[in-house]
């Protein structure tokens, strides 16, 4: 099948031109200047006209969790619902985060990963590999994961003791031989021996309700952890270390005082982080802030973190924009923690969400359209190890590619959205922009408001080295 793009507005990180598109098969076969395509008497089966739209390279979110054990219960989108939802809003590559936790065999928990997601993906997909008890075994798992399986980056948790938390010995040693083989280390940068103490006071003091999820994980904690795996990072061989998730003005601080210093450390942030306050979410009256329990926490308004965020992404200390989409239902799932804010299970859904949320941020002026492009497509298939397969309109990528209408809006709602949770953390928002079309290896799995794709389209993504630093 052959399809052609024409009059679309492409756009990169460096630049937007008018060009048109010709799809051959699963990848982009050439681009043609304006007028070009017909002057030289292109057909193809499908012609889509995308005059007054952008056409982009398709979303990849490197940072979710499908079907994910987590706080007694699991993430509510399996990779069918997940993957896709997230084709609804213009991604076409997520990296899932297989799970490890001590005494499991590494390679047994990316086997079980294989298993959840083989057959049942709208959209490409790759794995990174959690490792939650750094021991011999694992530390040599990192070494064939990244030889033979094409899973390059490993994250560890300064937070969650007793769950995935890994002490600074271990760190090391995972860092050490991250450094040897080439691979990147993501961090959960949160102090959480020192944020347990504080949850744990705020329960005997009757301090149960959501808002003290937050109050117990105050930002220097992140920023003081964000700083320490910076350093260890440096100990261990400038190893590339990816900060995840970055909540707070102290932890870019940390980022970028080590980028300073020419250290081979990347950051990401969230939409939640970037819109939303503690006091609109968090602090809601009763339980209703539980929709909002994610780690780190949503920050207080009354500082600057999402000024500082919007700064960072403009200036490239942050790298990145992922959702760390993790939902849970209200209903029977956030209510585990009813009575007991520690226990609500930690989490937010946004997958379908980031391409509208982020180009929101174009539309006010805190981020340019190449930016957009770069922040959510072209430097996560870098950073992991997946361009220009990924990542690019050019001949010869894949053809996974977006043609977004600047010109539409819509609200975001769980009337209408397709992540398989019973609430939306975005409810009544109306975004700028939508993903008119979708196309996936030069399927089109979305357009124009109708779902054309199926579960098992989605492949799985071998990935090579950080290309971020080459
Ligand atoms: O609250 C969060 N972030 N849940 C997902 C697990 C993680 O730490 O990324
Ligand atoms: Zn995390
Ligand atoms: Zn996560």
């Amino acid at each position: 099948m052959t399809i052609l793009i024409r009059n679309g507005t492409v756009v990169s990180s460096t630049g937007a031109t008018l060009m048109d598109v010709l799809v051959d098969g699963e990848t982009i076969a050439a681009l043609y200047a304006p007028g070009a395509s017909a002057s030289q008497g292109i057909v193809a089966d499908r012609e889509i006209d995308a005059t007054a739209k952008f056409v982009i390279p398709g979303g990849i979110d490197v940072h979710t969790h499908m079907e994910m054990p987590f706080g007694g219960t699991m993430s509510a989108d399996t990779f069918e619902t997940g993957t896709r939802a997230a084709a609804w809003g213009g991604t076409t590559t997520i990296i899932d985060f297989a799970t490890h936790h001590t005494g499991e065999r590494v390679q047994d928990v990316l086997a079980q990963w294989h298993a959840k997601a083989d057959g049942n993906c709208a959209i490409d997909y790759g794995f990174h590999q959690i490792i939650g008890g750094v021991d011999d075994d694992a530390l040599k798992a990192m070494d064939e994961l990244v030889a033979h399986e094409g899973v390059t980056s490993f994250k560890l948790f300064m937070a969650y003791p007793g769950v995935f938390y890994s002490d600074d010995g271990q760190i090391l040693k995972a860092m050490q031989k991250a450094a040897d083989i080439g691979a990147t280390i993501m961090m959960h940068a949160e102090n959480g021996i020192a944020i347990d103490v504080l949850a744990a006071q705020c329960i005997s003091r009757g301090e149960t309700d959501p808002v003290y999820h937050g109050l117990s994980r105050p930002s220097v904690l992140e920023g003081e952890a964000t700083h320490r795996a910076c350093v260890l990072a440096g100990v261990a061989g400038n190893v590339p270390l990816y900060i995840v998730h970055m909540s707070a003005s102290e932890a870019l601080e940390a980022v970028a005082a080590a980028r300073h210093t020419g250290a081979n450390v990347f950051a990401e942030t969230c939409p939640q982080y970037l819109y939303l306050t503690l006091e609109e979410t968090l602090a809601k009256p009763g339980f209703e802030g539980a929709k909002w329990v994610c780690s780190p926490p949503v920050r207080t308004g009354h500082a600057h973190h999402q000024a500082d965020l919007w700064k960072g992404l403009r200036t490239n200390e942050l790298a990145v924009v992922s959702t760390d989409h993790c939902p849970f239902c209200f209903k029977e799932q956030k209510e585990i923690g009813v009575g007991n804010f520690s226990k609500i299970p930690n989490g937010m859904g946004s997958v379908e969400h980031r391409m509208d949320l982020i180009y929101q941020g174009v539309a006010a002026g805190q981020l340019s359209l190449n930016r957009w492009v770069e922040v959510c497509s072209v430097t996560p298939a870098r950073m992991f190890g997946l361009y220009p397969k990924k990542g690019a309109i050019a001949p010869g990528s894949d053809a996974d590619i977006v043609i977004y209408d600047p010109s539409a809006s819509h609200t975001l709602s769980v009337e209408t959205h397709h992540m398989a949770i019973d609430y939306s953390a975005w409810e009544g928002v109306t975004v700028p922009g939508k993903a008119a079309t979708v196309i996936s290896r030069g399927q089109i799995i979305v357009d124009d408001d109708q779902y054309l794709g199926r579960k098992g389209h989605g492949r799985f993504q071998k990935r090579g080295l950080s290309q971020y630093l080459s």
